[in-house]
Parts: structure tokens; sequence; C-alpha cells
């Protein structure tokens, strides 16, 4: 009798284990199929966000070769919308284009030969007003401009910016190879003999106020006012006047906005 029961107790006893065992099996599968799952879904997730910010990055680059292709048409076209080009970070130009007819209006400073006759008018009316400026850069081809940057970059990392610093501060007050309008010949930098400095002053002067008031009288624009470098991009600039047509200079003139709000771009 006591032998029987004691087989009984061993058979429960193995059962349980077998039981317990298989349960515990179970639940240990399960534990790790879960942390697969969660490591496979972490994973596609994370997947799934890098092909999204390349699908954005690629979307970028499709916007901007649109935008280079599409200012080349603007630039070409007959009617004035060709002095509505818009070229910054976002709207590049095709960087080997140059204006089909060039007038020099300064010794090695020329310009797009359509907005010679307003270029030269308004500089001659401010010379009667008294005033003595003269135009510092135009036109400046990609190499030109790519001159520019490296230069401006250079000064920065010689005041101990970072290379990376220095091209995030040259960027706000020069454009990108490519992305300058100074590329277009419809933009000109004009300055004060008398205080000849890029800097803020430089709107002080005698030459710039008259120039701020006067410009769009001649279709032309203070194309980098201040507090407009969110929309811009580019820093306070009272020396870079940019021609965009009589209408249009009118408009953003009175409307105190940029040639980037007056085309609706973002
Ligand atoms: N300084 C202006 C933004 C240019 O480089 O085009
Ligand atoms: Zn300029």
């Amino acid at each position: 009798m006591r032998k029987v029961n004691f087989n009984q107790r061993l058979k429960r006893v193995f059962l349980c284990g077998v039981i317990m065992g298989a349960a515990a099996g179970i639940l240990i599968t399960v534990l790790a199929a879960g942390i697969v799952i969660n490591k496979k879904e972490a994973e596609a997730e994370s997947q799934y966000s890098k092909l999204q910010q390349t699908n954005e990055e690629l979307q970028l680059q499709i916007n901007k070769y649109d935008a280079s292709h599409n200012n080349l048409e603007v630039l070409a076209g007959n009617e004035d919308g060709w002095a509505l080009a818009l070229v910054n970070e976002a709207h590049p130009l095709d960087t080997s284009y140059a204006p089909a007819e060039m007038y020099e209006v300064e010794s090695e400073r020329s310009v797009d030969a359509r907005i010679r006759e307003p270029l030269d008018r308004m500089l001659s009316d401010a010379e009667a007003a008294g005033l003595s400026m003269y135009v510092a850069s135009a036109y400046r081809s990609y190499d030109q401009q790519r001159t520019v940057f490296n230069a401006t970059m250079q000064d920065w990392i010689n005041q101990g910016y970072t290379p990376l610093d220095a091209y995030d501060q040259t960027r706000q007050s020069v454009a990108v190879p490519g992305t300058s309008e100074h590329a277009t010949g419809l933009a000109v930098d004009i300055i004060s003999t008398e205080y000849e400095a890029l800097d803020d002053r430089q709107g002080d002067t005698a030459e710039q106020q008259w120039l701020m008031e006067h410009c769009w009288e001649y279709g032309f624009i203070l194309r980098y006012p201040p507090d407009k470098a969110d929309v811009t991009g580019i820093i306070f600039e009272p020396w870079h006047y940019r021609y965009v047509g009589e209408n249009a200079a009118r408009e953003i003139h009175e409307q105190n906005i940029t040639l980037e709000e007056y085309l609706g771009s973002d």
C-alpha cells in the first residue's frame, strides 16, 4: 500500500514536472517571441523613418532641380515676368547661367542689359540729388560666387569658428554658390563713397537712405530688409538692390514685404 502511494506520488511529481516544464517552455517561447517581435517592430520603425527622411531629402532635391529649370524659363521670358525670377537657397539657378546680353555699368561690373535703362536712371538721379555712390558688385558667375563664399568662410575660420559654424555664418550673408541672385545679373550692390564698409551702418548713409526711399520708382527693391532674415535667409544688406520691375517693386515697397512673400513662396 505504501509502495503504491509512493509510486503514485512519484508519477504525480513527474507529471507536475512535465507540465511545469512545458508551461515554462511555452512562457519562455512567448516572451522570447515578444522580444523578437518588439525588436523587429523597432527596426521596421527606424527603417521607415530613415526612408521617410531620405524621401524628404530627395523631394527637396527634386524641388530645387525644378526651381532651377523654372528660373531658366522665367529669365528667358520676353514679358515683364523675367524680372521676377526667385533665386534663393531653396530656389537655385543653373550654375552655367549668364544673361544673354550684358551691360557694363562700371568697369568689371556688368548687369543683364535689360536693366540698363532703369539702373542708369536711378544712379544718375541719385547723383543729381548730390549723392555719391558706386556699384561694388553686379553679375557674379558661379565661380565668382564660390570665391566670395570661400573667402568669407575663411574669415570666420580665422576668427576661431569651426568649419561647420563658419559655413553657417557665411551663408547668412553670402548666398551658397548656385543660389545667389547676383548670378541673374539683376542684382547690384551699391555702396556709398562716404562709407564703404558692408555693415548695418551702410544703411545710415545718405546714399542708402535715398536708395531705400526711391529705388522702387525705378523697379528695384531692397532685397534683404532688416528683420526679414527668417523669410529671405539673409541678414539685413542695405547695399543689395534687385530689379523686379516697376509694378512688383511698387507693391513690395507699399506692402513692406520681401520678394519671397510677394511671390507667395515658402
Ligand atoms: N550677398 C547676397 C546674399 C549674395 O551673395 O547673393
Ligand atoms: Zn549683393
